[in-house]
């Protein structure tokens, strides 16, 4: 697979990259040249500015971006807590996360057809605090319909990452439209306004948000310089104004609850942007992986595509990493993955097909599971007999094939609604006693 077969073709237009200098205008002249803040701006646009880091760390880490809009984004009412959101109802803090070291697979989530991306939106679980900008949090979400024309959402907490499993979302965000079709993931960094229809129907998928830093790609060390997510295939939006009038209900995620506000017209009201923080989206499809091509199992850090880097040098705030079509070669080697437990915690989702050679029904694709740090787990003993006793001939992952997994460095907390209403599997690696005991 080089790219995913997609159920909707994309119409937007994109700016590729990652991680650098990036301008767009849908007006000619709307970014004006050399000075960013001119005394007079061209159209009477209003000049503003999106931080997404503090203005003085390390230049490669610096996130800013200059807006070109019709209205400043100070033209809102006073934000009020939505006490009766399904979100502020439905969500527990921090502290009232439930902890097991038990592994956990919840069957695919039912599809709210009455919600959309922001009512429909759950907590699975999570660590951290996003007063402090450290941690980060899991969801799913399902949506039957669009968010209301006039409603844009955005998250002072953190960055979120978007992975539909199921249908497509388009997002109309300050920096212009992004169409996210299963297979495709996309990142909306902290405090970027935006509004998410529902292009092809129902949708169902997982999010992550991210307290604390941004994502990277990661290194690539004797890798060299080129493989797992290439530079030129992740998309930029460009620049896309609505120039309505009408009030906008504005939907803010901060410290870990939802308010409200109401501002004057649309906004989507950006005519140009220049800067080095943008939403981006990326096919998981392009995703060129690697692997052992004489024997072991390698390291699933080799799934890579993106990374926050944590303080400590290679641990990870957290992985995001992808298992997707790919030769299995090894020799005299157990393929799949061995028994193990691990200090860093693994959140895994289903897409489509399996995570390994056999598939699984298609009534189990979204289906997802936490394996919390050195919590055990590995194959079952029918899967683990039929991997140490059948003859190793090269294998194919099938195209179409995919998982996804959030691997971190923190304990992961699961909410009560995770653990009493979402429906819970049967775990697999739950194996007392059915392993015939090694003969010594
Ligand atoms: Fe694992």
């Amino acid at each position: 697979m080089t790219t995913s077969t997609f159920e909707i073709d994309d119409k937007f237009k994109y700016l590729n990259g990652f991680n650098g200098y990036h301008q767009s205008e849908a007006a000619e002249g709307a970014i004006p040249s050399v000075i960013n803040i001119p005394q007079k701006s061209k159209y009477g646009l209003y000049t503003e500015r999106i931080s997404g880091s503090s203005f003085t760390v390390p230049r490669k880490d610096s996130k800013q971006t200059w807006l070109y809009r019709l209205l400043p984004s100070t033209c809102h009412e006073e934000f009020s807590l939505i006490e009766n959101h399904p979100f502020n109802l439905n969500q527990a803090s921090d502290s009232k996360y439930q902890y097991s070291p038990s592994q956990s697979t919840w069957a695919p989530v039912r599809i709210a057809k009455e919600a959309d991306f922001i009512t429909g939106l759950q907590l699975i679980g999570g660590a951290g605090n996003p007063t402090l900008k450290e941690g980060l949090a899991y969801y799913v979400f399902t949506a039957g319909k669009s968010m209301p024309p006039n409603q844009a959402f955005y998250s002072a907490d953190g960055d979120f990452l978007l992975a539909p499993q199921k249908g497509s979302l388009d997002l109309l965000t300050e920096m212009g439209y992004l169409r996210v079709r299963a297979n495709e993931i996309c990142v909306v960094p902290r405090g970027i306004r935006f509004h998410v229809s529902l292009p092809t129907g129902p949708v169902r998928g997982f999010a992550l948000e991210l307290f604390e830093g941004h994502f990277e790609l990661p290194e690539l060390g004797p890798i060299g310089s080129t493989g797992l997510a290439n530079i030129r295939d992740f998309e930029i939006p460009t620049a896309s104004y609505d120039n309505s009038d009408v009030d906008m209900d504005i939907i803010a995620k901060f410290a870990g609850q939802l308010h409200g506000t109401i501002h004057r017209g649309s906004i989507f009201n950006v005519v140009g942007w220049q800067g080095t923080y943008y939403p981006y989206k990326y096919d998981l499809g392009k995703f060129n992986t690697i692997g052992s091509v004489s024997y072991d199992h390698p390291d699933p850090s080799i799934f890579t595509v993106l990374t926050c880097p944590s303080s400590i040098p290679g641990e990870a705030v957290v992985d995001v990493a992808v298992f997707g079509p790919r030769w299995l070669v090894m020799e005299k080697s157990y393929r799949p993955p061995y028994f193990h437990r691990n200090t860093m915690s693994e959140f895994a989702f289903l897409i489509k097909g399996g995570f390994d050679v056999t598939p699984l029904p298609p009534q189990l694709e979204g289906l997802f599971s936490l394996s919390n740090t050195m919590c055990a787990h590995g194959a079952d003993p029918e899967s683990w007999k039929q991997a140490t006793e059948k003859v190793l001939q090269p294998q194919k992952i099938p195209p179409g094939n995919l998982g996804v997994m959030f691997e971190s460095r923190y304990i992961i907390g699961l909410t009560k609604g995770a653990n009493n209403t979402l429906m819970k599997l049967p775990g697999k690696s739950a194996a007392f006693g059915e392993f015939e005991r090694a003969k010594i």
